[in-house]
């Protein structure tokens, strides 16, 4: 029997939509509670957890949605256990641990997973980024605040890892379609990364070129599980994948900070694509800017630095 519980929240979602230039908007994710879009499904997540009666949520990764999931953990008095490969970075883990939660260490990324289900076998609550559907279900709302905020738009841009964000905007306009309240879905320029870009190899049938681009660990997904969903997405949008290395990162955070805005690298991808697509791009565009860069100051202190002004 599933026990009715308040939505467990910390003020996630309406964010705001920033105007930019003529025609040009982000959609400021990185101001959510924890610094990142996670906290939509995070809030869902550790909200159906709690109707469910579970103590104990494990996740796998030591990224934005632990981060998140690990808030909104302690927000409930909930257990939070983190399984993290060995060489997760020190400060990410030390965050971790700060907001309360157990980290847990595998000899690496697969035997990370391989024990979260484990333990979600026996009992926990598996919040995983790339399978539990809430991590689409959050997102879709980032299509209606849009839709509340600005009305219709012409194009969306995305970065695009496991896709459970892209999912979630993307099945939110088509809710607003459904409902006649939007003549057409927008177009959506997904995101990825010149080295690892399945949805680019799905759609064009090519290999990625390759290069250097981790900065972005974000979308560090080599195999996401719903890759044959998120091509059709994108797709059936009339969108396309737009492919950026560290220098298109570096330039984006560069410009972003100039205008008063501080995202994490992987946020900034969105903007590098932008900026290569800005003059073919019709209309209104918003371009989702997905994490903060509050979280990572002295890295990014030393990224832009080394950026030639
Ligand atoms: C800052 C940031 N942007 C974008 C993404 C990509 O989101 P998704 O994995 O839902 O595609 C992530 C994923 O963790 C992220 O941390």
């Amino acid at each position: 029997m599933l026990a009715m519980v308040p939505a467990k929240t910390l003020g996630e979602g309406d964010t705001p939509l920033i105007e930019i230039s003529q025609g040009l908007y982000v959609k400021a994710e990185y101001l959510n509670p924890s610094g990142s879009f996670k906290d939509r499904g995070a809030s869902l997540c550790v909200t159906h957890a709690c109707m469910h009666g579970y103590s104990t949520i494990v996740e796998d990764t030591s990224g934005n949605t632990g981060i998140a999931l690990s808030m909104y953990a302690a927000r409930c008095g909930m257990r939070m256990r983190v399984v993290v490969p060995r060489d997760a970075p020190e400060g990410k883990v030390k965050l971790l641990r700060l907001l309360g939660a157990e980290v847990v260490f595998a000899e690496d990324r697969g035997s990370a997973s391989r024990i979260a289900r484990e333990l979600a076998s026996l009992g926990e609550y598996y919040a995983s980024h790339l399978t539990n559907p809430l991590f689409i279900e959050g997102p879709r709302t980032i299509a209606y605040e849009i839709y509340e905020q600005l009305g219709e738009i012409d194009n969306v841009v995305v970065p695009v890892g496991s896709g459970g964000l892209v999912l979630g905007i993307a099945y939110g306009f088509q809710d607003l379609l459904k409902l006649g309240l939007i003549r057409r879905i927008p177009r959506i320029v997904a995101v990825q990364r010149c080295d690892v870009a399945p949805l680019y190899r799905a759609i064009y049938g090519l290999k990625e070129p390759g290069g250097d681009a981790w900065l972005a660990d974000g979308i560090r997904v080599p195999d996401p599980p719903r890759l044959n969903e998120i091509a059709n997405v994108v797709k059936h949008s009339m969108g396309e994948v737009i492919l950026v290395n560290n220098e298109d990162i570096v330039k984006a955070l560069s410009e972003l900070v100039e205008m008063g805005i501080l995202v994490e690298p992987t946020a900034a991808t969105a903007f590098a694509a932008y900026t290569k697509l800005r003059d073919k791009l019709a209309g209104s565009t918003v371009v989702v800017l997905t994490g903060s860069g509050s979280k990572m100051l002295s890295d990014l202190e030393s990224i832009l630095r080394r950026t030639p002004r």
